[in-house]
């Protein structure tokens, strides 16, 4: 096995469990810092050529944050798989996704996995999304993995913690490590054209760690 292979796999286990542990709080925060909102209206502002038939991957969900984005932003979609590496992250996720009087449960579907080897067949879906994960993970890997299971010509939006005061104390806190932003550009584009390199407006929190590319598989 290679190094980074074997790096990854010894953190994927370091991760979940880490995630486990702290999912409930992390899950409280989410709620009260808007990132739900900012997610929803963002998704809406683009021109993703989703239909009602189409089916979209959250890769890396936890506590469901982004799926519910999803659902608010009304974007036409037959439902949403909800993949995370974190039990406890998913068993909140469940619950959130039970109670949320705008979303219909039965819509998204939760799966335990891993971002490194998806376990859905090549050109599966016509969206995934992706916010704050490839930091636990080696970008090339993930990446590569994100565009097996999109079409040809369907978009990953791609939500990067960026490098900035805010993005460091993260990456502290949660144990993560910032991809630079130039390794982003570069891997990015050895699967997808960059159609977009959007900020979310700074008055919105998710702003001030987050950048976003809208990433469209070649
Ligand atoms: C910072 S949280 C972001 C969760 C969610 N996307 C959001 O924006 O609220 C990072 C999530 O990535 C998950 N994760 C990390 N490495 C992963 C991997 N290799 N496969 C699947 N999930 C992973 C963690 O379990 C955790 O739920």
């Amino acid at each position: 096995m290679s190094p980074a292979k074997t790096a990854d796999k010894r953190s994927k286990s370091k991760t979940e469990s880490f995630y486990d542990r702290i999912a409930d709080v992390h899950n409280v925060a989410l709620r009260v810092n808007g990132y739900r909102a900012s997610v929803a209206k963002y998704i809406r502002s683009l021109d993703l050529g989703l239909t009602p038939e189409s089916l979209v991957l959250d890769a890396g969900s936890g506590t469901g944050i982004i799926t519910l984005g999803l659902e608010d932003s009304g974007i036409p979609h037959r439902g949403t798989v909800a993949l995370d590496l974190s039990h406890r992250s998913l068993d909140i996720a469940r619950s959130e996704f039970r109670r949320d009087k705008k979303t219909d449960e039965k819509r998204i579907e939760v799966v335990q996995g891993n971002v490194l080897e998806l376990p859905f067949a090549d050109e599966t879906f016509d969206l995934v999304i992706t916010c704050g994960v490839l930091e636990y993970v080696s970008l090339e890997s993930g990446l590569a993995e994100m565009a097996r299971v999109l079409r040809p010509g369907a978009k990953l939006v791609f939500i990067p913690v960026k490098p900035s005061l805010v993005g460091s104390m993260l990456e502290f806190l949660y144990k993560f490590k910032i991809h630079p932003l130039e390794d982003v550009r570069r891997i990015s584009q050895q699967y997808f054209r960059i159609v977009g390199n959007h900020r979310f407006p700074f008055n919105e929190p998710i702003a001030w760690s987050k950048t976003i590319f809208l990433l469209e598989k070649i």
